[in-house]
């Protein structure tokens, strides 16, 4: 039976967000409904709401989610209702050469990005028409139907608003660390950019046992928020900030992270570097965006640079490992939420993010 829902809806014009029903329909074949419980208000939502990335609209906005499952449309055999479950915002479609490879955060036969299912439709609407999901997800809304391989189980105890950063900056963050970098043991390590995904990046070093861990910020209380993390140094941007990672890792870091999205961190990244040193892109700049690179002293250098897309995680995999870590008490995640605010207060909560004031915001329903 359709319902409606509350939902945090983006109309493409303005960075301000209209709080108002719509109409969600029953979960088709492979899809689930799930009510959400929690869902995080994170960087990506913001480049949207900012006019960086252009997307479909009306959008419900939201793509850090947890919530339980209410209901099972045919053939759904992954989940079944009651069960709780962290939403994926990148579904792999299961059949193209990156899924057959293990690599889901690449696959190339999902319609996640599209904002669609992998029919080409939603099952959202108001009164005009359609309404898309954000990155097939949608979380900031009471209800989201999503395909089966999108909402993946994760033990009940974990908290949810908890289980709603495992959705996207935990695992971006951490995954950054274990899976696209390896970062191994003892290795010195430099974060640039340490909000809610940058912490995250700071959390898994600090799991995989780097030293030194030197956070950068402009923000005071990110590098305290930091220290709390793991960061054994900080370094506050504006100033040398090569120079006094230098001096710390004794020449420079085996890896550097760039967690903003700005050129010119990013294209200063292989400088914090020593020789061999890997830069990892983690932050996403407006689209169309391009850095410059000294390519000369990149070679000689021996320096790589690589991409991070949900940090290289398979979520099935991913998700359920992180939220055992956090169980463990190997990974602080509820440290992280700095606010808890009801799906009203969702502008106020982005205008934090934009004036640098919190480290994580969650909507809890
Ligand atoms: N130097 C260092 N830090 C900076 C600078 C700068 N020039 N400019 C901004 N920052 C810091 C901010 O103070 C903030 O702590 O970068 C951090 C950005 O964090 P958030 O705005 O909270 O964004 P987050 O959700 O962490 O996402 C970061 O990762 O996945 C991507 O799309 C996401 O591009 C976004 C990035
Ligand atoms: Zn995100």
């Amino acid at each position: 039976m359709p319902r409606t829902a509350l939902a945090a809806v983006h109309d493409g014009h303005g960075d301000r967000l209209a709080v108002r029903e719509i109409r969600v329909a029953d979960p088709g074949p492979g899809e689930v409904l799930v009510r959400i419980a929690a869902s995080g208000v994170c960087g990506s939502d913001r480049h949207v709401l900012d006019g960086e990335w252009s997307l479909p609209t009306p959008t419900v906005m939201g793509h850090e989610g947890a919530g339980v499952v209410e209901a099972a449309g045919p053939g759904v055999t992954d989940v079944a209702p009651g069960d709780t479950v962290i939403l994926s915002w990148y579904y792999p479609c299961r059949r193209c050469r990156a899924c057959a490879a293990g690599k889901a955060w690449a696959c190339t036969g999902t319609r996640a990005n599209e904002c669609l299912l992998p029919d080409g439709t939603t099952r959202l609407s108001d009164a005009g028409g359609v309404v898309y999901p954000y990155l097939a997800v949608g979380t900031m809304s009471e209800y989201a139907v999503v395909p089966e391989s999108a909402a993946i189980r994760v033990p009940a105890d974990v908290p949810m608003d908890v289980a709603s950063l495992i959705g996207c900056s935990i695992t971006t963050g951490v995954g950054a660390v274990v899976n696209n970098a390896r970062v191994p043991a003892g290795a010195g390590a430099v974060v640039v950019g340490c909000g809610g995904v940058g912490l995250a990046v700071v959390m898994g070093l600090a799991l995989a046992g780097a030293y030194p861990i030197v956070a950068v910020d402009t923000a005071e209380e990110k590098l305290a928020a930091a220290r709390s993390f793991g960061a054994t140094h900080t370094v506050r941007a504006g100033g040398d900030v090569a120079g006094e990672v230098a001096e710390i890792t004794s020449g420079g870091a085996d890896y550097a992270f760039e967690v903003i999205g700005r050129v010119g961190t990013i294209e200063s990244l292989p400088s914090l570097l020593t020789t061999g040193g890997v830069g990892v892109l983690v932050g996403l700049p407006p689209q169309g965006v391009r850095a410059g690179i000294d390519v000369l002293e990149l070679a000689e250098s021996g320096k790589t640079l690589i991409g991070s897309n949900y940090g290289g995680a398979v979520p099935s995999l991913d998700f359920p490992r992180l939220a055992r870590l956090y169980l463990a008490g190997r990974l602080p995640l509820d440290s992280l939420i700095s606010h808890r605010v009801r799906l009203d207060e969702v502008n106020e909560a982005f205008d934090a993010m934009r004036a640098g004031t919190r480290t994580r915001s969650v909507i809890v329903f």
